[in-house]
């Protein structure tokens, strides 16, 4: 007979206090605390986001525990970021993780959040029951992450393109503040996107190594655009919005898929997933959807709740981690640092 087995995933590692309760690959509960806290300040403040995870972490793991109607008594294992992150908000998921897997005597499976990220790929209903076949590449574009990586394996992910300065999320929040939109502006940009033209303005692209991403250069730009059109016509940005919003929105876009066509020549893999917060980016959406078609892709993006952090995609590598036993020490510490 075999045994069932249930895994409370932790993820603290940037802004969201999350907790998830997988059975066997099935996620019963899923529950994100998002912080408004930073919305004020135009970005994630790190010693608001480790008070803020201090105060959320018992409610929401009590919340997922809940919801899948599971007693902490029959949980297996306690899984956790360990990193990367911001020290400060690893540091809360990390202790809580390792004294409530020491009261209850589990065993602890540390989980590096990049491969979260992607293994999410991996949970019964992520993709309506379809999930990429290795080995695949996987996209992951999020406020903190910029990546390119190649998976043959479960355990076996190598980064193969990444950014050497900001992440892609982190352009388009950089962006809306330049705008004076409000954090997190990516969605903000995509709302507004819809209604501009994506070639109204033309903005650099930068001209880097390989497969690596670099996305400051654009930033500077964008900047000193706005700032010479707004001395020149104080209302440019209203009257403009939309245009400007689609203009950089397509420029964010082309950079990472231009990377993303290399990769899959270099490779010749052609299953393609994506994840992080940006893959909620209706027009990454459909320009991915359209080279799909146009160059016999096969294109992964898992449901939403999936894509931005999440516990969830904690709890689904805790579970391959189980299965191999692949436990960790209670001597862990996280580490802000962690290469995949
Ligand atoms: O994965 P996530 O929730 O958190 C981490 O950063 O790890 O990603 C958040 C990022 C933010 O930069 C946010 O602006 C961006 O994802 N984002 C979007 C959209 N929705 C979220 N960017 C562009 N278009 C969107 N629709
Ligand atoms: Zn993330």
């Amino acid at each position: 007979m075999s045994k069932t087995i249930t895994i409370l995933g932790i993820e603290s590692s940037c802004d969201d206090t999350a907790a998830a309760i997988i059975q066997n690959g099935k996620i019963l509960a899923n529950v994100v605390a998002n912080q408004s806290v930073h919305n004020l300040y135009g970005g994630v403040v790190p010693e608001l986001a480790s008070r803020a995870h201090q105060q959320n972490i018992i409610p929401v793991v009590d919340q997922a525990l809940k919801r899948a109607n599971v007693s902490k008594t029959e949980l297996d294992a306690v899984a956790f970021t360990r990193g990367p992150g911001l020290m400060g908000s690893l540091l809360v998921g990390t202790s809580f993780a390792k004294a409530f897997a020491l009261g209850l005597n589990i065993p602890l499976i540390e989980v590096n959040h990049m491969q979260g990220h992607i293994l999410a790929h991996f949970i019964e209903d992520a993709n309506e029951g379809k999930h990429p076949e290795f080995p695949f590449l996987c996209l992951t574009v999020s406020g903190g992450h910029t990546q390119i990586v190649l998976i043959k394996d479960f355990f076996d992910l190598k980064v193969i393109g990444e950014t050497i300065d900001d992440a892609a999320g982190e352009a388009f929040d950089k962006a809306a503040k330049i705008m004076g939109l409000p954090y997190p502006g990516g969605p903000l940009i995509d709302k507004y996107a819809k209604e501009g033209n994506p070639h109204a303005f033309k903005f650099t692209k930068p001209n880097i190594q390989q497969l690596d991403f670099s996305f400051s250069g654009l930033k500077t730009n964008f900047m000193n655009f706005i700032n010479n059109e707004v001395a020149r016509n104080p209302s440019f940005i209203e009257e403009q919005r939309d245009n400007i919003c689609a203009s950089i929105q397509y420029t964010i876009i082309d950079i990472l898929l231009t990377k993303l066509k290399k990769a899959v020549e270099q490779t010749g893999v052609k299953q393609i997933a994506i994840a992080g917060g940006v893959s909620a980016n209706s027009g990454l959406r459909s320009a991915l959807l359209n080279l799909e078609k146009e160059l016999d892709w096969n294109v992964y993006i898992p449901k939403f709740e999936y894509c931005t952090d999440n516990a969830a995609m904690i709890a689904i590598t805790g579970y391959y981690k189980f299965l191999k036993n692949d436990f960790s020490n209670q001597a862990i510490a996280p580490t802000a640092r962690y290469a995949l």
